[in-house]
């Protein structure tokens, strides 16, 4: 492929900290070093559909390194490969990303960014084998992306999740609750798992390990035997609770992940209530998870990211998503990023990190904590 002159951008999916800055890395790295004009198409892929764009030039991006969310507008719902078509009640769909390729023709664009978590790369990888030089940046708090270490916006989301646990412990401790934190990450458990860890949670249950009420709450037994009255458990909203399975909130028909988590931290509570001599109470942290400032890190890889990514298409290595592997940005396809989604292994380093220091993850009759 000849080196682009112009290039689109979308954030797509869910929003989270860090897109800004990536959007901003992008521009700057393509204006200065590449000479590439940065075509900002809105809110994700829709605006590709509709032509609503805004073009992006050095001032455009100026200060927003810190800021949340993304200045384009992101959107979880639009798939151009399954448009709902408007026959109310028929839940009908087409094939419109035609009109994707069109767009980016009119505009005279050779290549798209797409800074987004495994729906949106799939979308990216599809509108690939139709053309289009296609490059990832992957992007979202679950941390579930396939082929890096770890994924733009899960630091930040990291973080005020352990804040929360953090500020549980000191309510918890002092009326001798059961306080259950219900947090995001859709079949992945890594939000669960590293919040909990980093907030010193007694209890983490995440999709990757299945567990017992009755495991739960032996372990929250064995802690009152040795004078702990109190007990923080860190729920993944996508476990699967005994005799229920996972707990669904909404199903969105014309998303590509149809199917949003939520109000296993409620159900858990109830069950517990009537195994433990302590007051349960639960809290969901939901969306405060996406917004607020990137951490450092996030900037960083964003920072990172941006300039890989530009890079990668200007070198003609399209099909490619940046990636994080140990200290060094890579290029990996997205073939091999999309195979399969990062979960958290249970005979990993993590786990048994958790494990070496006695947390209860509702697995075992007896447990050492
Ligand atoms: O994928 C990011 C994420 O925040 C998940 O953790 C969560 O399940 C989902 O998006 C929520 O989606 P929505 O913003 O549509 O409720």
């Amino acid at each position: 492929m000849a080196r682009p002159r112009h290039i689109a951008v979308v954030t797509a999916g869910g929003d989270c900290p860090g897109m800004n800055a990536a959007l901003r890395a992008v521009v700057r790295a393509a204006a200065h070093r590449h000479d590439i004009r940065v075509t900002g198409f809105l809110d994700g892929f829709a605006g590709l559909l509709s032509d609503r764009f805004r073009e992006l030039g050095f001032d455009d991006v100026s200060g927003i390194v810190a800021q949340g969310g993304t200045m384009l507008g992101a959107s979880n719902r639009h798939d151009p490969f399954r448009v709902p078509v408007d026959r109310p009640g028929e839940g009908t769909y087409e094939d419109r990303s035609d009109v994707v390729l069109r767009t980016l023709a009119r505009h005279g664009i050779e290549g798209l960014l797409v800074i987004g978590g495994d729906g949106s790369l799939t979308i990216a990888r599809r509108l690939e084998s139709k053309g289009v030089a296609v490059v990832g940046i992957p992007k979202t708090i679950d941390n579930d992306v396939g082929g890096t270490d770890v994924t733009l916006g899960f630091d930040s989301a990291l973080t005020v999740a352990t804040e929360a646990v953090d500020r549980l412990h000191t309510t918890a401790a002092s009326h001798h609750r059961v306080m259950v934190l219900e947090v995001m990450g859709r079949n992945a458990g890594w939000i669960a798992l590293e919040a909990g860890l980093a907030g010193g949670g007694d209890v983490i249950l995440i999709p990757e390990i299945p567990f017992r009420y009755e495991g739960v709450a032996a372990g929250i037994l064995a802690r009152a035997r040795r004078g702990r009255r109190f007990s923080i458990v860190v729920v993944a909203e996508g476990v699967t609770c005994p005799g229920r399975g996972t707990v669904v909130r909404q199903i969105v028909g014309d998303s590509p992940d149809p199917v949003r988590l939520g109000g296993v931290g409620v159900v858990l509570a109830h069950a517990l209530e009537g195994l433990v001599p302590f007051e349960v109470r639960y809290v969901v942290l939901g969306h405060v998870q996406r917004g607020g400032s990137p951490t450092p890190f996030d900037r960083m890889l964003a920072t990172r990211f941006g300039t890989a990514a530009v890079a990668a298409l200007v070198d003609g290595t399209p099909a490619s998503m940046v990636a994080l592997r140990g200290d060094r940005i890579e290029r990996v396809s997205l073939a091999d990023a999309l195979s399969r989604p990062k979960r958290v292994d249970p005979q990993g380093e993590h786990m048994a990190a958790a494990r070496g220091i006695g947390t209860i993850f509702g697995d075992e009759t007896r447990p050492e904590a």
